[in-house]
């Protein structure tokens, strides 16, 4: 069985706050320009009071849907990756569920940081090759806005609320036409788990924990990893670089963005960006462009995406679709 990316969806909160409404807002000794040159950040969405993961991760997932062409009876698994579930449990994938009225199938969340929603693409495309689902939503979702300290300005001002949602189809392999996901490289390594990490519990109902992160420590594993894993994914295919047709990268600094498509010989303009818009979205950022980027035009059916990212974990990894 091969999974193909039947259809792509994004939602984010109605909100969207620029950086020097955000400085006014919050109280922060910052202004635009300090975060539009080290991030690219110039906006990011935040979610309404009482505005949940599963609220955004809901709406991302009936745009996925609709785009497919698919019922809610052809979702037999729902994989949410996020760092801030409505609640410990009930998952907010059956959260989910529950909003889209499905009475089958099953559902679990994924705990990957900003890698969560490549990690999710890997464990649904396991699935569906074993037989396990024919028909997986997978959902990055983040209320990063309820995990941050508002006083530190080193970090607050990197991300923000939003939801991305693809819905996978299995169909068998002598019918895919060489579409669908190639294959996924995960990695983590935990010895670097205190550089970005979460001190305390936390979810988007409210909790105590805020986002640490020490970003010089995490820009230095960034590009290396991102790049190695990216190339693994490529090598494992028997693909080079001239064969991507588009980077959909986790958004989390447009430096980053840009020392990845040089890495990779790709220009500027094959590179979806969105982090000028959207902030840091963590598990939400890739869904979120591939939805933007096939509602344009940009990708199209028979291009090679690769999907890249790295978070808290560390964890990191790669994917490769032919859409
Ligand atoms: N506005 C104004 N000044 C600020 C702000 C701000 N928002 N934030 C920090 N500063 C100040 C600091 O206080 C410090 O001042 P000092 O020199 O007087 O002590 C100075 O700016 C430099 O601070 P650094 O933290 O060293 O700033 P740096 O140049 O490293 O940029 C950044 C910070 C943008 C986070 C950078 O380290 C980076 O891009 N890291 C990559 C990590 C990343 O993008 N993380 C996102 C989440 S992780 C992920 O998704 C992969």
């Amino acid at each position: 069985m091969r999974a193909l990316i039947a259809g792509t969806g994004g939602y984010l909160p109605a909100r969207s706050v620029s950086n020097d409404e955000l400085a006014a807002w919050k109280g922060l000794d910052t202004t635009d320009s300090w975060i539009a040159e080290r991030t690219g950040i110039r906006c990011r969405h935040i979610a309404a009071e009482g505005e949940t993961a599963s609220d955004l991760g809901a709406r991302a997932a009936l745009a996925a849907l609709a785009q497919a062409g698919a019922g809610v009876e052809e979702v037999d698994a729902i994989l949410v990756a996020t760092s801030t579930p409505d609640s410990a449990f009930p998952a907010t994938a059956v959260r989910i569920q529950g909003k889209l009225g499905i009475t089958r199938g099953f559902g679990f969340d994924l705990a990957a940081a900003c890698t969560g929603f490549v990690y999710a693409l890997g464990v649904a495309d396991a699935l569906i090759r074993t037989g396990q689902a024919r028909g997986v939503l997978v959902i990055g979702t983040e209320v990063y806005s309820r995990i941050l300290d508002w006083t530190d300005r080193g970090t607050c001002v990197l991300f923000g609320d939003g939801a991305g949602a693809v819905f996978l189809r299995g169909v068998a392999a002598e019918h895919a036409g060489g579409r669908g996901l190639l294959s996924s490289h995960l990695h983590a390594d935990g010895r670097f788990g205190d550089i970005l990490h979460v001190d305390g519990g936390a979810g988007s109902n409210g909790g105590t924990g805020v986002v640490r992160m020490a970003g010089r420590e995490v820009f230095k594993h960034a590009v290396t990893k991102l790049a190695a894993a990216v190339d693994e994914a490529l090598a494992a295919n028997g693909l080079g670089h001239a064969d991507i047709g588009w980077l959909v990268p986790h958004q989390a600094n447009l430096r980053i963005i840009e020392a990845m498509g040089k890495k990779l010989h790709l220009p500027l303009e094959r590179v979806v960006v969105t982090v000028d818009r959207h902030a840091n979205t963590s598990a939400a950022s890739i869904p979120l462009a591939l939805a933007e980027a096939t509602r344009d035009g940009r990708i199209q059916r028979g291009d090679l995406v690769v999907m890249e990212a790295i978070g808290g974990g560390l964890t990191w990894g790669a994917t490769l679709a032919r859409f």
